[in-house]
């Protein structure tokens, strides 16, 4: 089977490259990415010298491009975007480019071709924010209300792509993922920032009060999601993909952090809230459970600590990411600190 990944080079499409890669040797893989300050090859060394990977640099919104690539491809597995939200706030037009835009030209090249399945990779953000104190849980039929440039941007896709199968007969799948951690992740994201900020002794910051609550699913188990759904699922169909059974605040998270490093909690440092934070996501992924069969292996306890334990061992990794431009962006969006 000839696969297209888009994003490889991003934490989930990395992590989704050496997961299938390892599973399904006889598959061949095109990964193509645009290397935004997102993308980073050193993710994939363990499979960069595959005979089935091939790495393409170029961008989803380049036409000419993807027509040219996917002649021969069977399945497309789309997680090219611009996935952090802060930066969607500051600025949001890279975001309807990549999103939406580049999204509806990957679609009408997979009609073209005739593709067996496009299955995008999507966000529980798209459904917008619970209150802390709600018991009920975002699942397949909660209605869609984005909050952020980021989650709007995500919401259009997943409406652009829901309205090729209904109008063209493209056969489409969708996951709607909770918040993913594990190795690979930029340092720009709440977990790892909050490791390498304690590994290096720095300040950390935390937006608000701290009590915002995020469903946390281990990067592994989504791409196990991915899989069934690739395998199993129906087309036409979303899946909504979550990890937690209980509610655990960003506090909550980084204090475990704290703990499991060692670190100086003196460094915790609260910041004033993002605009329009998001309180609460919670997952029912009972769906996925009844229909595929999927549930979660893994446990945030334990795959925090391999987490952290990944970002010890892997020091030169992130700090090539936490460069002049990095230290600029942190500047930009913690002023306080
Ligand atoms: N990280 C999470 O917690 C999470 C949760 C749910 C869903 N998602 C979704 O999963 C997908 C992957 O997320 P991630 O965290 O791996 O993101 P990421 O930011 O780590 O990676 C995105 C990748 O896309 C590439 N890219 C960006 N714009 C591109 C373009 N125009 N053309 C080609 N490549 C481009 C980047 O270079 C990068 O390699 C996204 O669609 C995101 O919305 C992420």
């Amino acid at each position: 089977m000839n696969i297209l990944i888009t994003g490889g080079a991003g934490f989930i499409g990395s992590n989704f490259i050496i997961y299938w890669l390892k599973k399904y040797a006889r598959d061949n893989i095109i990964n193509l990415d645009a290397l935004t300050y997102a993308g980073n090859l050193a993710n994939l060394n363990s499979v960069a010298n595959l005979p089935n990977y091939r790495f393409i640099k170029g961008n989803i919104c380049n036409s000419r491009l993807v027509s040219n690539i996917i002649r021969d491809i069977d399945i497309i597995v789309h997680f090219a975007a611009e996935s952090h939200v802060d930066r969607s706030i500051t600025d949001p037009g890279i975001f309807l480019e990549t999103n939406i835009y580049g999204t509806h030209l990957l679609l009408k090249a997979a009609l073209k071709n005739k593709i067996k399945r496009f299955h995008h990779i999507s966000t529980d953000e798209v459904f917008g924010s619970l209150l802390l104190k709600d018991k009920n849980k975002f699942n397949e039929k909660t209605p869609y209300h984005p909050r952020s440039p980021y989650a709007a941007s995500k919401a259009a896709a997943d409406h652009l792509v829901l309205s090729f199968c209904h109008t063209y007969g493209l056969p489409v799948t969708i996951t709607n993922c909770s918040n993913n951690y594990g190795p690979f992740q930029h340092p720009e994201k709440l977990i790892p920032l909050t490791i390498t900020n304690i590994i290096e002794n720095i300040k950390v910051p935390l937006y608000g009060d701290g009590k915002n609550i995020r469903d946390w699913l281990y990067v592994e188990d989504h791409c196990r999601a991915i899989e069934l759904v690739l395998k199993e699922g129906r087309v036409g169909e979303t899946y909504c993909v979550g990890g937690l059974l209980k509610d655990v605040s960003n506090l909550a998270v980084i204090k475990m952090i704290f703990r499991l490093l060692q670190g100086n909690e003196n460094l915790l440092t609260f910041v004033p809230d993002r605009p329009g934070h998001d309180r609460k996501y919670a997952i029912d992924w009972s769906k996925i459970k009844r229909e595929l069969g999927w549930q979660p292996r893994y446990s945030l306890e334990a795959c925090l600590v391999k987490t952290v334990n990944w970002y010890k061992n892997n020091r030169s990794w992130w700090q090539s990411l936490k460069n002049r431009q990095f230290q600029a962006y942190f500047k930009k969006q913690y002023p306080d600190l």
